[in-house]
């Protein structure tokens, strides 16, 4: 059965290099939020230009729900259709700890606009790599985008957001610990996806490669 796996976690949480080994581990197909698309790498400049001032955060929302709308559509769901397990860098668990915890809008909204934007579109699974502040602060370098400019308190609030997401929903998020150097990630990820969706051993391409 196809999976679609995603990866979550604030900034520099390593979710990019975790996301790319499992989805070779897996012969998966690798795809991120915002800019999975053509037209979502559009949106993804708009989104992360330091350049874009003054954008609600209501139309911020819309934008990452429209990105989210045409990457299902064009990527996710004709993959997943085909039989291909999904790795996905970010998802509606973004939006929920940016735009939600982050930005203050409500969850119950959110949600309303992530399930009409992808047609009730859930991940089978969540890993949230979590990674503080401080940490995520060490290993950021270079200039910021627009989001990461967004200051520390809003990013506690997205660390802690993420916690509190994987909390109240247990049976569809894991969260390892994303300090570790990252071959130690790699196994954690893997002994907890497989803990949760034992299928995917049957994938496992690790011996292959
Ligand atoms: P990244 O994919 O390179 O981490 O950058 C994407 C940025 O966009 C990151 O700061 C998180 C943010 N984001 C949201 O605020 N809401 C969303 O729904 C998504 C997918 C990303």
């Amino acid at each position: 059965m196809a999976r679609f796996i995603v990866f979550e976690g604030g900034e520099a949480s390593g979710k990019s290099t975790q996301s790319i080994r499992l989805a070779r581990r897996l012969g998966a197909v690798h795809t991120r939020e915002p800019g999975g698309t053509a037209v979502g790498a559009s949106l993804r400049t708009l989104l992360l230009d330091a350049r874009t001032v003054g954008l609600d955060d209501r139309a911020e929302a819309l934008l990452m729900a429209a990105d989210r709308a045409q990457h299902v559509a064009e990527v996710v769901r004709p993959a997943l259709a085909a039989g291909r397990h999904v790795v996905c860098d970010r998802y509606v668990g973004s939006t929920l700890a940016y735009q939600g915890h982050g930005r203050g809008l409500s969850a119950v909204d959110l949600r309303h606009i992530s399930a009409w934007a992808t047609g009730d579109l859930w991940a089978d699974l969540n890993v949230l790599l979590d990674v503080p502040l401080e940490v995520s602060r060490r290993r950021a370098e270079g200039a910021q985008d627009r989001l990461e400019a967004s200051g520390d308190d809003f990013h506690d609030r997205v660390v802690r957001g993420y916690r509190e997401l994987a909390r109240a929903d247990a049976a569809h998020w894991v969260t390892v610990d994303g300090t570790a150097p990252p071959d130690e990630v790699e196994t954690a990820v893997w002994q907890a996806i497989t803990a949760r969706l034992p299928d995917l051993v049957a994938a496992d391409g690790a011996d292959r490669a």
